[in-house]
């Protein structure tokens, strides 16, 4: 069986191929800025323009010809109404090319599914992307969410202190670089509030601190770093605790960053877990994830027949503990 996979939820255009769970393309593209945020408007023309060339690139780099398809997985949400259209669009339009079923995924969960090739069985899952952060877990029909930030998701709070200090679009490779060079742990807010975290008090301070000039920008990069991945290491280590599993696995963007990998591994290894973390690209947004999911939901009859794709719609604001998982 294979399955097509289409992201568009935000910053990325991605098309994947999985074949029995393998992945055979993860193509992409990713819309950058030099100085200023993501454009919603901006991020869905650049998915306009390049949709039909990581199409094609997919296809090749699976080796398969479009007809072969089985089924087109799309991200149906979370995400920015402008990006998912274009991506409900395209699914559409290869639906009726090719008469083949759709099946809507959701985002978040996908980037926890695509946990699955690491090995993982039943992990406690730590989702921190752009605009999510979550501790996961997996009971009864439904992802459960053990803690959650009460206000913006670390990437996108990363992204905006970049923005701040004036080095673009996405900032978290770049603050990763500049925390390196960091050597002062400067005293910033500390805000874990029972199982959830606060982040919006945090880059206020930040900011002043940044505007105030008497900081150097790789100090409060590294401080950051370290002020803000402890304390969701440290929510991570009590929901282990709690539900007495005995993995954790990492997913979203902003699990690429090193450091805060390495505080996992060692929390895991002092209490005796242990540790997922799948490679880059299948952290950040991709389409190998959403057909390695939309894989899941089709083999268990979680599909759209081409002839009813009408009414089908995006879901910008669905949340992750909304949807019933029926394959597991
Ligand atoms: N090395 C890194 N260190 C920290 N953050 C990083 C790193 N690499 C990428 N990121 C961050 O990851 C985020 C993008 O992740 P991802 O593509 O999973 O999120 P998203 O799709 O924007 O959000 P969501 O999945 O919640 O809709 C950006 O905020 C980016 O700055
Ligand atoms: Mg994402």
């Amino acid at each position: 069986m294979i399955i097509l996979g289409i992201e568009s939820t935000a910053h990325t255009f991605g098309v994947g191929i999985v074949k029995d769970g393998k992945i055979l393309a993860n193509a992409k593209k990713t819309y950058t800025t030099e100085t200023g945020g993501i454009i919603p408007m901006e991020a869905a023309k650049h998915h306009r323009e390049n949709k039909e060339e990581i199409y094609f690139e997919a296809l090749s780099a699976a080796g398969i010809k479009e007809e072969e398809i089985d089924a087109i997985a799309f991200s149906q949400g979370p995400g920015l109404a402008p990006c998912l259209l274009q991506g409900m669009h395209f699914a559409k339009e290869l639906s009726e090319k090719l008469k083949k079923p759709v099946v809507p995924v959701n985002h978040c969960i996908a980037h926890l599914e695509i946990g699955r090739t690491t090995g993982a069985k039943d992990p406690v899952m730590l989702y921190v992307s752009g605009a999510n952060t979550q501790i996961i877990a997996y009971a009864s029909g439904k992802f459960r969410v053990f803690g959650e930030t009460l206000d913006i998701g670390i990437g996108n709070f990363i992204d905006t202190f970049a923005r701040y200090a004036g080095i673009g679009f996405p900032g978290g490779p770049k603050i990763e670089k500049l925390a390196l060079e960091g050597k002062n742990l400067i005293r910033i807010p500390y805000k874990v509030k029972g199982m959830d975290i606060a982040l919006s008090g945090i880059l206020t301070n930040l900011r002043q601190k940044l505007e105030s000039e008497k900081y150097n920008l790789s100090d409060l990069a590294f401080s950051l770093q370290e002020n803000v991945f402890a304390m969701i290491t440290e929510v991570s280590e009590r929901a282990l605790a709690h539900t007495g599993k005995k993995e954790l696995l990492l997913g979203g963007g902003v699990a690429c960053n090193k450091r805060l990998q390495e505080m996992c591994r060692i929390m895991c290894k002092e209490r005796g877990a242990k540790f997922f973390c799948p490679e880059n690209n299948l952290l950040q947004d991709n389409g190998s994830m959403i057909a390695y999911t939309g894989e899941l939901l089709f083999k268990n009859g979680n599909f759209v027949p081409f002839k009813n794709i009408k009414n089908l719609d995006i879901a910008p604001r669905q949340r992750t503990d909304e949807v019933e998982i029926k394959y597991r």
